[in-house]
């Protein structure tokens, strides 16, 4: 899919503006602290309803201004148009319409715009905490598949409420096979809902380990081979088994170490503890690989879920760069940029015109973005 023509008022340092863009290369100039990012953003706002950075509405509002507007028309892979308008407001709920329709639950846009960003916390994917590697597993898998979404909302539902069965009863001295009992009913639901969560993940990674080698083999020839591997912190789901089964040993793991969690007044296992690991050669890259050779891996791993994507549900994302290239060598730089944009729209934020300096693709339109301006250069 593309995007075709954005309007953005009231959002961060941007003057409000409208853009036109080309389904091939956008990029987007300009020095440190001038708007790109914000830009980028804001452009990604309705892929998932929220900031790609992690942002509160509240932070993405004008400074002075009491709300922000975001309008994004799209053109999917089947020809079809969809306009996503977001309104984002100091200290009120936002709200966002998907063809004038108001979208009542996050569960129902995720996934509609199909986007892959790539920006410097990215990264972290390789070498950071295991956190950073879940939330990506979960937007990836939220877009890929509308059910997971709800499971996992399900999911952390049931495990907020028994860590503060557990928390409170801790404080409270309680009797544990009270607390225990109690704790019970919260299990039967995680049991439920890790068990297809967890066959989810394993399934993804499955799916993204050789995508993810094969892009990391072509961005560095002759390099080491890249691995993606889940590590579940269930027991239960080490041993190859799924539905039901599976469900039924999450539950006897859960009661096994229930005295446990109720010493310790907080859960000890579950889909909340997974994590995932990238290998090159056989060695982690968690504290061993060099800076490049995270960027590349976490490059790799985001491109690789790009293609799945398109393979399951034949529709090309969108791909963002903030400011990547950086650490990457020329050479590996232009292989990737013509690889992408030969399938997808690429919109790229550069603060060094040396990123893209030489490179005219087919389409090509390039703005200078200059204390939230946005002027389009010839
Ligand atoms: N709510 C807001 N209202 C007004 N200005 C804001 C708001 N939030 C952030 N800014 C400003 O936006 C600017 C940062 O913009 P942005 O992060 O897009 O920079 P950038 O062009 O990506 O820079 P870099 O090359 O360093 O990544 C800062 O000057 C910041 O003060
Ligand atoms: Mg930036």
């Amino acid at each position: 899919m593309w995007l075709l023509e954005a309007s953005i008022e009231g959002f961060r340092n941007l003057i409000p503006s409208r853009l036109v863009l080309s389904p091939t290369v956008n990029v987007f100039h300009g020095g440190n602290g001038q708007g790109k990012s914000n830009l980028l953003e804001a452009l990604n706002y309705p892929a998932l309803g929220r900031s790609y950075r992690g942002a509160r509405d509240d932070d993405m509002v004008a400074a002075g201004a009491a709300q922000a507007h975001v309008a994004v028309s799209c053109r999917t892979d089947n020809g079809d148009h969809i306009l996503f308008e977001c309104g984002m407001e100091k200290g009120g709920p936002g709200r966002l319409r998907i063809d004038g329709e108001p979208v009542r639950r996050r569960a129902d846009l995720v996934g509609r715009m199909a986007t892959v960003v790539f920006e410097p916390q990215s990264v972290q994917l390789a070498a950071g905490a295991p956190e950073l590697r879940r939330s990506f597993a979960d937007q990836s898998l939220s877009v890929l598949d509308q059910a997971y979404f709800r499971r996992l909302m399900n999911c952390h539902r049931a495990l907020r409420q028994k860590a503060a069965l557990l928390r409170d009863a801790r404080r409270a001295g309680a009797s544990p096979s009270r607390v225990r009992a109690e704790a019970e009913i919260w299990n039967r639901e995680i049991a439920r809902e890790a068990a297809a969560l967890c066959e989810s993940r394993a399934t993804w990674a499955r799916e993204l380990d050789p995508r993810a080698a094969a892009i990391y083999a072509e961005m560095d020839p002759g390099s080491a081979c890249l691995k993606f591997v889940y590590l579940p912190s269930l027991e239960a789901c080490r041993r190859g088994l799924a539905g039901e089964d599976l469900a039924q040993e999450i539950l006897s793991e859960l009661d096994y170490i229930g005295p446990h969690e109720v010493r310790r007044g907080r859960p000890l296992a579950g889909p909340h503890l997974d994590d995932f690991q990238l290998l090159l050669g056989g060695i982690g890259l968690r504290g061993y690989g060099s800076r490049g050779e995270a960027r590349s891996a976490a490059l790799a791993l985001k491109l690789a879920h790009g293609e799945l994507i398109f393979a399951q549900r034949r529709v090309r994302p969108i791909l963002i760069f903030d400011d990547v290239f950086s650490e990457l060598d020329k050479a590996r730089v232009r292989r990737l940029q013509q690889e992408c944009a030969a399938r997808h729209q690429l919109l790229i934020a550069t603060a060094r015109p040396d990123d893209v300096a030489g490179w005219k693709p087919d389409g090509l339109r390039t703005w200078r973005v200059e204390g939230g301006r946005l002027e389009e250069l010839p």
